[in-house]
């Protein structure tokens, strides 16, 4: 866990404390538990008003574009429309995680730009998950990207651990298997 996680005294599971003006960029392989850890946040701070509309998911945007949320054929398309739903839900204030994989710098440079010129603090969560986790964990879901495209994952995911460290993040941590046990306050 890095600086960004603060643990209180006695404190677990571990928190981590996002100001309210917060864009949460998740980024990690497929099947890393990217989605899974969205829902589960949501889900834990319902209580507070959290709603699932709080999560904007490159792959339901790729659904909305073409009733397919494995079509790769239409990223321009599918990106244009994440990146626009997340500056609009910024220009009103409202807190918002980002589910895409962001393993490439260009995309996750994009999130860094839309969170500045809203003022907004980004963050970014890299979910270092194993390779053997993310293939056992893509067998067992109904939607499966396959072997190929998480070893290719998790080639990015090698350099994304060196780049992002200095890209610019307000907070930056790096999630493992047991991510779900992380939590976040905000204040
Ligand atoms: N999963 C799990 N335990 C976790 C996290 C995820 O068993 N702690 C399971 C989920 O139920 C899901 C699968 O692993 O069936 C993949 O998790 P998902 O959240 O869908 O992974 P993503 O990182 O979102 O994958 P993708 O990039 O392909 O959307
Ligand atoms: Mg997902």
């Amino acid at each position: 866990m890095d600086r960004a996680t603060q643990r209180g005294e006695g404190a677990h599971p571990p928190t981590i404390i996002i100001p309210p003006r917060t864009l949460l960029v998740l980024c990690g392989p497929a099947g890393s538990g990217k989605s899974t850890f969205a829902k589960r946040l949501v889900d834990r701070h319902s209580s507070e008003g959290w709603q699932p509309t709080m999560i904007v998911s490159s792959d339901a945007c790729r659904g909305l574009i073409c009733d397919d949320e494995n079509n790769q054929q239409v990223n321009r398309d599918t990106f244009d429309l994440f990146y626009y739903i997340i500056s609009k839900r910024l220009y009103q204030n409202r807190l918002t995680l980002a589910d895409s994989t962001a393993l490439q710098a260009d995309p996750r440079r994009h999130l860094l730009e839309i969170a500045q010129r809203y003022h907004y603090n980004a963050c970014l969560f890299l979910f270092d998950v194993s390779l053997e986790t993310c293939l056992q964990r893509d067998r067992q879901r109904k939607r499966q990207v396959g072997e190929q495209v998480i070893l290719y994952h998790m080639g990015l995911l090698k350099q994304a651990l060196l780049d992002a460290p200095n890209e610019g993040w307000y907070q930056f941590a790096i999630l493992k298997e047991q991510a779900s046990d992380i939590e976040i306050v905000v204040r």
